[in-house]
């Protein structure tokens, strides 16, 4: 059936302006003022409401085998909980381990999502190990339609690479036209801070953070960016959370370097004294690299203003409070890193964000959609509000008000990072290729719609 959005005001990356938007199918066919609706289309009124380009989250963890145990969500899940939050596009990280065929891998993955997913989704590429036999399947997963790679300078003896595969993994990709995302942190510093500090009885969430210091992660980018600068690669440097790991990265770009920068609503909106929560709570705001001092935040917000950091994304990776968080007790180790924040990215983006005036509409939609879909070869198909685009909507209601709330998420776990916090707008209507997915707050679509989104390199 088809679809007219009458009366929003659409804002892009690049404009706003009050329109009816018309789709046929899965795509947007018309923009303009008052659109006939011939008879059989569905109308939807968006007087008094912003009408976005659906957003893309370019950083999502679901099938995520780690730290001994496996991350919460199914596809089932992640994927209703990202559509009521306004995210119509997940790329998720693909992450065989080390001793994993990479082709295995990934069809592995691709089964997780493949007729179990409510919106479209694509994948980064994990590249764990570096020999022969994975740079083929490399080859083969890139003719498959993956155009991001994905790979861990952290985590020592699990995801981690060494220099000689971060180096080869980069020609590599550098030869295939691929954009290689990175997670940055010095591994063997991480390491070894970890072992001082369970041996001098530093054992709680807190110490988390003091094993991977600011310096830690600013290694890491400066790591990265020297690997990058050598092969030409274009890269992407993951979950960036401080101040000092910018400056390498802006150092680095102003060398020649291609690198863009994301960084995560957490870091956004929680700092340090979160995972410092008594009573074990602080390991619920256990993730890596760590919360930072609230200083940071200013400058994250600066450097998305200024166009310095391109996204926003949630590096959502599940795992319940009990037990799976207190698998760390007495060995901070051995908390699950993650803080769950797909439901969540885009009502705290808006509020704490457009409404305490720190991005405009128009940055807001760029960092959290736009931007994402031009990086990894999505951009027009999502990222946009043009005729030939998917019809990937999201009608939003500023006059909303609402707390988030473990009890109300549609994600699997049993706590919710940002409980009792205060939202200022919430995505009325949702769509996914033209069909309404969310209404008011609920899913009402097809938990099957969702497909794989095949990507062409496109920098070589
Ligand atoms: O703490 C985090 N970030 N957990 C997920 C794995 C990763 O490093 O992306
Ligand atoms: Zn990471
Ligand atoms: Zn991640």
């Amino acid at each position: 059936m088809p679809l007219l959005i009458r009366n929003g005001d659409l804002v892009t990356a690049d404009a706003r302006r009050r329109a009816d938007i018309y789709c046929e199918g899965d795509t947007i066919t018309r923009i303009g003022r008052d659109l006939a609706a011939p008879p059989g289309t569905e109308v939807i009124d968006a007087t008094g409401q912003y009408v976005f380009p659906g957003f893309v989250d370019p950083h999502v963890h679901i099938t995520l085998p780690f730290m001994g145990t496996m991350a919460k969500d199914t596809y089932e899940t992640a994927s209703v909980a990202a559509l009521v939050g306004g995210t119509t596009t997940l790329i998720e990280m693909c992450c065989p381990a080390r001793t994993e065929d990479p082709l295995g891998g990934f069809e592995h993955w691709l089964r997780q999502a493949e007729g179990r997913s409510a919106c479209d989704f694509t994948f980064h590429m994990g590249a764990t190990r570096f020999d022969a036999a994975a740079e083929s399947a490399l080859r083969e997963i890139t003719r498959r339609g993956i155009s991001s790679y994905k790979i861990f300078l952290a985590y020592k003896g699990a995801f981690g690479i060494d220099d000689t595969e971060l180096y080869r993994t980069l020609k590599l990709a550098k030869e295939l036209g691929v954009i290689v995302t990175a997670h940055c942190e010095n591994e063997t510093l991480v390491a070894e801070r970890q072992r001082e500090l369970l041996a001098a009885g530093d054992t709680g969430p807190g110490a988390h953070y003091r094993s991977r210091p600011p310096v830690v992660e600013a290694e890491g980018v400066h790591h990265l960016m020297t690997f990058a600068e050598l092969t030409g690669a274009h890269t992407y440097i993951v979950h960036l959370s401080c101040a000092e790991a910018l400056a390498e990265a802006v150092a680095a770009r102003g060398r020649g370097v291609r690198v863009a920068v994301e960084t995560l609503i957490q870091y956004l909106t929680l700092d340090k004294r979160y995972a410092e929560r008594p009573k074990f709570e602080g390991a619920k705001y256990v993730m890596s690299p760590p919360l930072r001092a609230a200083r940071n935040q200013a400058v994250l917000w600066q450097a998305l203003r200024r166009g310095v950091i391109q996204t926003v994304a949630t590096d959502h990776a599940p795992f319940d409070f009990q037990p799976q968080k207190h698998m760390g007790v007495g060995d901070f180790t051995k908390i699950p890193n993650g803080i769950p924040s797909l439901e969540e990215r885009i009502n705290l983006l808006y509020t704490y964000g457009v409404k305490r005036r720190k991005l405009t509409l128009e940055q807001f939609v760029a960092v959290a959609s736009t931007h994402a879909a031009k990086l990894f070869d999505l951009y027009p198909r999502k990222g946009a509000i043009r005729p030939g685009s998917d019809a990937d909507l999201v009608v939003y209601d500023p006059r909303y008000r609402g707390k988030l709330s473990a009890k109300k998420q549609h994600i699997n776990v049993d706590y919710n990072a940002f409980e009792g916090w205060k939202v200022e707008g919430r995505p009325s209507v949702v769509t996914v290729r033209g069909q309404v997915a969310v209404r008011d707050g609920a899913f009402v679509g097809s938990p099957t719609r969702g497909q794989f989104l095949r990507r062409t390199p496109s920098r070589a």
